[in-house]
Protein backbone atom coordinates (compact mmCIF):
# COMPACT_ATOMS: atom_id res chain seq x y z
CA UNK A 1 0.00 0.00 0.00
CA UNK A 2 1.37 3.26 -0.80
CA UNK A 3 2.49 5.55 1.81
CA UNK A 4 0.38 8.60 3.22
CA UNK A 5 2.19 11.61 3.07
CA UNK A 6 1.09 14.00 5.87
CA UNK A 7 2.34 18.01 6.76
CA UNK A 8 1.64 19.67 9.77
CA UNK A 9 2.18 23.10 11.18
CA UNK A 10 4.36 21.82 14.20
CA UNK A 11 4.97 23.36 17.50
CA UNK A 12 8.45 21.78 18.33
CA UNK A 13 8.76 22.83 22.19
CA UNK A 14 7.16 25.66 24.53
CA UNK A 15 7.37 28.85 23.34
CA UNK A 16 9.03 27.59 19.99
CA UNK A 17 7.93 29.72 16.27
CA UNK A 18 5.29 27.29 14.15
CA UNK A 19 7.19 25.48 11.80
CA UNK A 20 5.78 23.03 8.64
CA UNK A 21 7.02 20.14 8.13
CA UNK A 22 6.14 16.33 7.69
CA UNK A 23 4.35 14.33 10.32
CA UNK A 24 3.42 10.71 10.40
CA UNK A 25 0.08 9.66 9.13
CA UNK A 26 -1.62 7.95 11.91
CA UNK A 27 -4.70 5.17 11.33
CA UNK A 28 -7.55 5.16 13.07
CA UNK A 29 -8.02 2.75 15.67
CA UNK A 30 -11.67 1.97 17.20
CA UNK A 31 -14.03 5.17 17.07
CA UNK A 32 -11.84 7.21 15.30
CA UNK A 33 -11.44 8.94 11.51
CA UNK A 34 -9.49 10.28 10.15
CA UNK A 35 -10.06 13.63 7.86
CA UNK A 36 -8.37 15.32 5.06
CA UNK A 37 -8.42 18.63 6.15
CA UNK A 38 -9.74 21.21 3.16
CA UNK A 39 -10.28 24.15 6.04
CA UNK A 40 -9.07 25.40 9.34
CA UNK A 41 -10.12 28.11 11.58
CA UNK A 42 -8.03 30.29 13.90
CA UNK A 43 -8.84 30.86 17.79
CA UNK A 44 -7.21 33.05 20.05
CA UNK A 45 -6.25 29.78 22.15
CA UNK A 46 -4.08 28.33 19.43
CA UNK A 47 -1.24 31.32 18.95
CA UNK A 48 -1.92 31.64 23.16
CA UNK A 49 -0.63 27.75 23.39
CA UNK A 50 2.49 29.03 22.03
CA UNK A 51 3.00 31.66 24.48
CA UNK A 52 1.39 31.05 27.43
CA UNK A 53 1.07 26.63 26.44
CA UNK A 54 3.34 25.80 28.99
CA UNK A 55 0.97 28.01 31.56
CA UNK A 56 -2.15 26.70 30.23
CA UNK A 57 -1.76 23.07 29.17
CA UNK A 58 1.19 22.17 31.08
CA UNK A 59 0.55 17.90 29.94
CA UNK A 60 1.04 18.93 26.35
CA UNK A 61 3.58 16.53 24.92
CA UNK A 62 6.28 17.89 22.51
CA UNK A 63 6.79 18.04 19.66
CA UNK A 64 2.60 19.37 19.62
CA UNK A 65 0.24 19.78 16.33
CA UNK A 66 -2.19 23.08 17.58
CA UNK A 67 -5.41 24.20 16.21
CA UNK A 68 -9.19 23.05 17.05
CA UNK A 69 -11.19 23.68 14.09
CA UNK A 70 -11.51 21.64 10.86
CA UNK A 71 -13.72 20.93 7.70
CA UNK A 72 -12.81 18.20 5.17
CA UNK A 73 -12.97 15.08 3.49
CA UNK A 74 -13.18 11.64 5.43
CA UNK A 75 -10.39 8.95 4.61
CA UNK A 76 -10.48 6.21 6.97
CA UNK A 77 -12.67 4.98 9.44
CA UNK A 78 -11.74 3.01 12.31
CA UNK A 79 -13.20 -0.46 12.83
CA UNK A 80 -15.88 0.39 15.40
CA UNK A 81 -16.80 3.68 13.15
CA UNK A 82 -20.69 3.25 12.24
CA UNK A 83 -21.62 7.40 11.13
CA UNK A 84 -18.86 8.41 9.00
CA UNK A 85 -17.58 6.39 5.65
CA UNK A 86 -14.17 7.51 3.61
CA UNK A 87 -15.74 10.56 0.98
CA UNK A 88 -17.68 12.03 3.70
CA UNK A 89 -17.86 15.81 3.64
CA UNK A 90 -17.15 16.38 7.51
CA UNK A 91 -16.31 18.96 10.40
CA UNK A 92 -15.45 18.09 13.37
CA UNK A 93 -13.48 19.55 16.82
CA UNK A 94 -9.71 18.89 16.71
CA UNK A 95 -8.89 17.53 20.63
CA UNK A 96 -5.17 17.08 20.04
CA UNK A 97 -4.18 19.60 23.22
CA UNK A 98 -6.98 18.57 25.46
CA UNK A 99 -5.76 17.13 28.70
CA UNK A 100 -7.39 13.51 27.93
CA UNK A 101 -6.15 12.89 24.39
CA UNK A 102 -2.67 14.93 24.27
CA UNK A 103 -1.71 14.09 21.07
CA UNK A 104 0.18 15.57 17.92
CA UNK A 105 -2.15 12.99 15.26
CA UNK A 106 -5.12 15.40 16.88
CA UNK A 107 -4.18 18.80 16.03
CA UNK A 108 -6.04 20.37 13.52
CA UNK A 109 -3.45 22.47 11.72
CA UNK A 110 -2.00 19.35 9.73
CA UNK A 111 -3.25 17.58 6.34
CA UNK A 112 -4.00 14.30 7.88
CA UNK A 113 -6.20 14.49 11.27
CA UNK A 114 -7.08 12.22 13.58
CA UNK A 115 -10.88 12.84 14.60
CA UNK A 116 -13.50 11.26 17.31
CA UNK A 117 -15.96 10.25 15.57
CA UNK A 118 -19.05 11.70 18.22
CA UNK A 119 -17.29 15.02 17.75
CA UNK A 120 -17.86 15.16 14.15
CA UNK A 121 -20.82 16.46 11.64
CA UNK A 122 -21.44 15.57 7.97
CA UNK A 123 -21.77 18.73 6.13
CA UNK A 124 -24.56 19.61 3.52
CA UNK A 125 -23.80 19.86 0.22
CA UNK A 126 -24.33 23.52 0.04
CA UNK A 127 -22.47 24.42 2.89
CA UNK A 128 -19.05 25.33 2.31
CA UNK A 129 -15.66 23.88 4.14
CA UNK A 130 -14.49 27.46 4.42
CA UNK A 131 -17.43 28.37 6.37
CA UNK A 132 -18.43 24.75 8.30
CA UNK A 133 -14.63 25.02 9.52
CA UNK A 134 -15.62 28.15 11.60
CA UNK A 135 -18.06 26.14 14.09
CA UNK A 136 -16.16 23.65 16.34
CA UNK A 137 -14.58 25.03 19.24
CA UNK A 138 -16.87 28.28 19.30
CA UNK A 139 -19.47 25.71 19.47
CA UNK A 140 -18.01 23.45 21.56
CA UNK A 141 -17.54 26.54 24.00
CA UNK A 142 -20.72 27.72 23.93
CA UNK A 143 -22.11 24.42 24.47
CA UNK A 144 -20.08 23.69 27.38
CA UNK A 145 -20.95 27.03 29.28
CA UNK A 146 -25.00 26.23 28.56
CA UNK A 147 -25.34 22.67 29.07
CA UNK A 148 -22.99 20.94 31.12
CA UNK A 149 -23.92 19.98 34.73
CA UNK A 150 -21.84 22.32 36.81
CA UNK A 151 -22.78 25.22 34.73
CA UNK A 152 -26.21 26.59 33.08
CA UNK A 153 -27.37 23.05 32.82
CA UNK A 154 -29.88 24.01 30.07
CA UNK A 155 -32.59 21.83 28.35
CA UNK A 156 -31.11 20.41 25.25
CA UNK A 157 -31.11 22.52 21.58
CA UNK A 158 -33.59 20.80 19.46
CA UNK A 159 -34.51 21.32 15.65
CA UNK A 160 -38.16 21.62 16.64
CA UNK A 161 -37.73 24.29 20.08
CA UNK A 162 -40.26 24.09 22.67
CA UNK A 163 -39.90 27.74 23.69
CA UNK A 164 -39.53 28.21 27.53
CA UNK A 165 -40.41 31.71 29.30
CA UNK A 166 -36.59 31.98 31.01
CA UNK A 167 -33.70 34.45 29.41
CA UNK A 168 -30.20 33.84 29.24
CA UNK A 169 -27.83 35.84 29.09
CA UNK A 170 -25.14 36.10 26.58
CA UNK A 171 -22.11 38.80 27.54
CA UNK A 172 -20.15 39.28 24.05
CA UNK A 173 -23.03 38.14 21.34
CA UNK A 174 -20.73 38.55 18.15
CA UNK A 175 -17.67 36.51 19.50
CA UNK A 176 -17.43 33.28 17.70
CA UNK A 177 -18.21 31.42 21.11
CA UNK A 178 -21.14 34.22 21.56
CA UNK A 179 -22.99 33.49 17.88
CA UNK A 180 -23.15 29.99 18.97
CA UNK A 181 -24.27 30.47 22.34
CA UNK A 182 -26.90 32.65 20.67
CA UNK A 183 -27.84 30.50 18.66
CA UNK A 184 -27.79 27.21 20.73
CA UNK A 185 -29.61 28.95 23.56
CA UNK A 186 -32.64 29.98 21.21
CA UNK A 187 -32.77 26.25 19.46
CA UNK A 188 -33.23 25.07 23.35
CA UNK A 189 -35.95 27.34 23.62
CA UNK A 190 -34.91 30.39 25.59
CA UNK A 191 -35.28 34.15 25.16
CA UNK A 192 -31.80 35.75 25.20
CA UNK A 193 -30.53 38.87 25.84
CA UNK A 194 -27.11 39.86 24.54
CA UNK A 195 -24.36 42.48 24.29
CA UNK A 196 -22.10 43.34 21.54
CA UNK A 197 -20.77 46.95 19.40
CA UNK A 198 -23.53 49.23 17.93
CA UNK A 199 -22.52 47.75 14.20
CA UNK A 200 -23.36 44.19 15.51
CA UNK A 201 -26.48 44.56 16.87
CA UNK A 202 -28.34 43.16 13.03
CA UNK A 203 -25.63 40.45 13.33
CA UNK A 204 -26.65 39.17 16.64
CA UNK A 205 -30.49 40.05 16.72
CA UNK A 206 -30.32 37.93 13.15
CA UNK A 207 -29.14 34.61 15.15
CA UNK A 208 -32.13 34.95 17.69
CA UNK A 209 -31.41 37.23 20.15
CA UNK A 210 -33.92 39.58 21.18
CA UNK A 211 -32.21 42.80 22.37
CA UNK A 212 -28.54 43.38 22.31
CA UNK A 213 -26.81 46.18 24.37
CA UNK A 214 -23.66 48.24 23.93
CA UNK A 215 -21.07 46.26 26.29
CA UNK A 216 -19.09 49.83 26.31
CA UNK A 217 -21.92 51.73 27.97
CA UNK A 218 -21.77 52.84 31.46
CA UNK A 219 -25.77 51.74 32.06
CA UNK A 220 -25.66 48.10 30.29
CA UNK A 221 -26.20 45.88 32.98
CA UNK A 222 -29.00 48.55 34.44
CA UNK A 223 -30.49 47.75 30.86
CA UNK A 224 -29.80 43.86 30.81
CA UNK A 225 -31.85 43.98 33.88
CA UNK A 226 -34.64 45.97 32.91
CA UNK A 227 -35.03 44.08 29.32
CA UNK A 228 -35.25 41.00 31.68
CA UNK A 229 -38.24 42.16 32.87
CA UNK A 230 -40.38 39.58 34.40
CA UNK A 231 -38.80 36.41 33.00
CA UNK A 232 -36.64 34.81 35.29
CA UNK A 233 -32.66 34.68 34.17
CA UNK A 234 -31.60 31.20 33.42
CA UNK A 235 -27.53 32.44 33.97
CA UNK A 236 -25.06 34.09 31.92
CA UNK A 237 -21.94 33.03 29.74
CA UNK A 238 -19.57 35.42 30.18
CA UNK A 239 -17.35 36.40 26.87
CA UNK A 240 -14.59 39.47 26.51
CA UNK A 241 -12.64 40.60 29.37
CA UNK A 242 -14.43 42.30 31.75
CA UNK A 243 -17.09 40.36 31.29
CA UNK A 244 -17.79 38.14 34.21
CA UNK A 245 -17.36 40.51 36.78
CA UNK A 246 -20.19 42.59 34.73
CA UNK A 247 -22.50 39.39 34.57
CA UNK A 248 -22.25 38.84 37.79
CA UNK A 249 -23.71 42.30 38.81
CA UNK A 250 -26.20 41.53 36.61
CA UNK A 251 -27.42 37.93 38.12
CA UNK A 252 -27.73 39.86 41.37
CA UNK A 253 -29.33 42.40 40.55
CA UNK A 254 -31.97 40.52 38.20
CA UNK A 255 -31.93 37.39 41.12
CA UNK A 256 -33.12 33.93 40.76
CA UNK A 257 -29.66 32.58 38.47
CA UNK A 258 -27.50 30.80 40.62
CA UNK A 259 -24.29 30.84 37.51
CA UNK A 260 -22.01 32.72 35.51
CA UNK A 261 -19.87 30.51 33.12
CA UNK A 262 -16.70 32.21 32.75
CA UNK A 263 -15.54 32.11 28.92
CA UNK A 264 -12.95 34.91 29.27
CA UNK A 265 -9.88 34.74 31.87
CA UNK A 266 -9.85 38.59 33.76
CA UNK A 267 -6.95 39.52 31.99
CA UNK A 268 -6.02 38.95 28.33
CA UNK A 269 -3.40 36.69 27.36
CA UNK A 270 -2.95 38.76 23.94
CA UNK A 271 0.28 40.45 23.22
CA UNK A 272 2.82 38.34 25.16
CA UNK A 273 5.59 37.51 23.19
CA UNK A 274 7.00 34.10 22.81
CA UNK A 275 10.41 35.17 23.18
CA UNK A 276 12.62 37.93 24.36
CA UNK A 277 10.25 40.05 26.96
CA UNK A 278 7.81 37.36 27.91
CA UNK A 279 8.06 37.53 31.33
CA UNK A 280 7.85 41.02 31.79
CA UNK A 281 4.63 41.44 29.54
CA UNK A 282 3.57 38.03 31.52
CA UNK A 283 4.15 38.92 35.21
CA UNK A 284 1.54 41.31 35.59
CA UNK A 285 -1.10 39.72 32.77
CA UNK A 286 -0.71 36.65 35.69
CA UNK A 287 -1.05 39.04 38.52
CA UNK A 288 -3.97 40.35 37.11
CA UNK A 289 -5.77 37.10 36.46
CA UNK A 290 -5.04 35.67 39.99
CA UNK A 291 -6.66 38.62 41.51
CA UNK A 292 -9.30 39.07 39.10
CA UNK A 293 -10.25 35.47 39.76
CA UNK A 294 -10.04 36.13 43.30
CA UNK A 295 -12.60 38.74 43.56
CA UNK A 296 -14.38 37.40 41.10
CA UNK A 297 -14.74 34.28 43.39
CA UNK A 298 -15.35 35.95 46.95
CA UNK A 299 -18.16 37.94 45.60
CA UNK A 300 -19.86 35.02 43.66
CA UNK A 301 -19.72 33.27 47.44
CA UNK A 302 -21.20 36.33 49.10
CA UNK A 303 -23.95 36.20 46.67
CA UNK A 304 -24.03 32.28 46.49
CA UNK A 305 -23.77 32.45 42.82
CA UNK A 306 -21.45 29.98 40.84
CA UNK A 307 -19.07 31.05 38.84
CA UNK A 308 -16.98 27.74 36.88
CA UNK A 309 -14.68 28.19 33.71
CA UNK A 310 -15.04 26.88 30.92
CA UNK A 311 -12.59 24.44 29.37
CA UNK A 312 -14.40 24.65 25.54
CA UNK A 313 -13.31 20.82 24.77
CA UNK A 314 -14.58 18.64 27.65
CA UNK A 315 -17.51 17.92 26.48
CA UNK A 316 -15.47 15.34 24.40
CA UNK A 317 -15.66 13.67 27.48
CA UNK A 318 -19.32 14.09 28.83
CA UNK A 319 -22.77 13.92 27.16
CA UNK A 320 -22.93 17.24 25.96
CA UNK A 321 -20.43 16.32 23.07
CA UNK A 322 -22.74 13.55 21.09
CA UNK A 323 -25.66 15.63 22.17
CA UNK A 324 -24.34 18.84 19.74
CA UNK A 325 -22.34 16.78 17.19
CA UNK A 326 -24.39 13.75 16.48
CA UNK A 327 -27.66 14.26 17.62
CA UNK A 328 -28.49 18.43 16.88
CA UNK A 329 -26.25 19.60 14.84
CA UNK A 330 -26.54 17.32 11.19
CA UNK A 331 -30.51 17.78 11.30
CA UNK A 332 -29.83 21.72 12.13
CA UNK A 333 -27.26 22.58 9.55
CA UNK A 334 -29.52 20.47 6.94
CA UNK A 335 -32.91 22.22 7.66
CA UNK A 336 -30.81 25.52 8.13
CA UNK A 337 -32.15 26.11 11.22
CA UNK A 338 -28.48 26.78 12.54
CA UNK A 339 -26.07 29.01 10.80
CA UNK A 340 -22.50 28.48 10.80
CA UNK A 341 -21.74 32.12 12.31
CA UNK A 342 -19.90 34.54 12.46
CA UNK A 343 -19.37 34.82 9.09
CA UNK A 344 -15.74 33.27 7.73
CA UNK A 345 -12.91 35.62 6.40
CA UNK A 346 -10.12 33.89 4.40
CA UNK A 347 -6.65 34.63 5.27
CA UNK A 348 -4.64 32.69 2.78
CA UNK A 349 -3.81 29.17 1.90
CA UNK A 350 -2.11 26.57 2.68
CA UNK A 351 -0.50 25.44 6.36
CA UNK A 352 2.69 28.16 5.89
CA UNK A 353 0.05 31.09 5.69
CA UNK A 354 -1.73 29.88 9.43
CA UNK A 355 1.05 31.81 11.47
CA UNK A 356 0.27 35.48 9.34
CA UNK A 357 -3.21 34.21 9.71
CA UNK A 358 -2.35 34.19 13.94
CA UNK A 359 -1.24 37.26 13.94
CA UNK A 360 -3.96 39.09 11.80
CA UNK A 361 -6.72 37.69 14.28
CA UNK A 362 -4.42 39.20 16.98
CA UNK A 363 -4.59 42.42 15.42
CA UNK A 364 -8.36 42.23 16.16
CA UNK A 365 -11.48 40.98 14.57
CA UNK A 366 -15.34 42.10 14.62
CA UNK A 367 -18.32 39.38 14.05
CA UNK A 368 -16.00 37.49 11.68
CA UNK A 369 -13.89 34.07 11.74
CA UNK A 370 -10.17 33.89 10.03
CA UNK A 371 -9.99 30.80 8.00
CA UNK A 372 -7.21 29.39 6.01
CA UNK A 373 -7.77 26.68 3.74
CA UNK A 374 -5.41 23.48 2.94
N1 LIG B 1 -12.62 29.09 28.00
C1 LIG B 1 -12.50 28.54 26.79
O1 LIG B 1 -12.42 27.32 26.63
C2 LIG B 1 -12.53 29.43 25.57
C3 LIG B 1 -12.68 28.87 24.30
C4 LIG B 1 -12.77 29.73 23.19
C5 LIG B 1 -12.66 31.11 23.40
N2 LIG B 1 -12.46 31.58 24.65
C6 LIG B 1 -12.38 33.03 24.90
O2 LIG B 1 -13.62 33.59 24.49
C7 LIG B 1 -13.41 34.91 24.02
C8 LIG B 1 -14.00 35.03 22.65
O3 LIG B 1 -13.28 34.19 21.78
P1 LIG B 1 -13.75 34.13 20.27
O4 LIG B 1 -12.86 33.25 19.51
O5 LIG B 1 -15.20 33.87 20.28
O6 LIG B 1 -13.43 35.65 19.92
P2 LIG B 1 -13.58 36.51 18.62
O7 LIG B 1 -14.71 36.01 17.79
O8 LIG B 1 -12.26 36.64 17.97
O9 LIG B 1 -13.95 37.88 19.31
C9 LIG B 1 -14.07 39.06 18.57
C10 LIG B 1 -15.22 39.82 19.17
O10 LIG B 1 -14.93 40.14 20.53
C11 LIG B 1 -15.84 41.15 20.90
N3 LIG B 1 -15.36 41.78 22.12
C12 LIG B 1 -14.15 42.37 22.29
N4 LIG B 1 -14.04 42.82 23.58
C13 LIG B 1 -15.20 42.47 24.20
C14 LIG B 1 -15.68 42.65 25.54
N5 LIG B 1 -14.93 43.27 26.46
N6 LIG B 1 -16.91 42.17 25.84
C15 LIG B 1 -17.65 41.57 24.90
N7 LIG B 1 -17.26 41.36 23.61
C16 LIG B 1 -16.03 41.82 23.28
C17 LIG B 1 -15.91 42.04 19.68
O11 LIG B 1 -17.25 42.45 19.57
P3 LIG B 1 -17.69 43.81 18.84
O12 LIG B 1 -16.95 43.84 17.53
O13 LIG B 1 -19.16 43.67 18.71
O14 LIG B 1 -17.25 44.91 19.75
C18 LIG B 1 -15.53 41.10 18.50
O15 LIG B 1 -16.62 40.86 17.63
C19 LIG B 1 -11.91 35.16 24.08
O16 LIG B 1 -11.64 35.82 25.29
C20 LIG B 1 -11.34 33.75 24.09
O17 LIG B 1 -10.06 33.70 24.69
C21 LIG B 1 -12.40 30.79 25.73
Amino acid sequence: MQETLNKALWLAAKQAPFSVAEAPYTAPRGREVVVRTRAVALNPFDRHLQTIGSLACPWLNYPMVVGHDLAGDVVEVGEAVTRFQPGDRVLGLAGGVDKGRNRAAEGAFQDYVVLLEHMMTPLPAALGYDQASVLPLGLSTAACALFQDEFLALAPPRVQRQRRSETVVVWGGSTSVGANAIQLAVAAGYDVLTTCSPKNVDFVRGLGARQAFDYRSATVVADLVGALGQSRCAGAVAIGTGAASACLDLVVAAGGARTVAVVTPPATFDGIPAGRGRLRKLLPILVGNASGLLKLMWRAKRHGVATPFVWGTALIHNHVGPLIFQDYLPEALASGAFQPSPPCRVAGHGLEAIPAAMAMHEAGLSAAKLVVTL
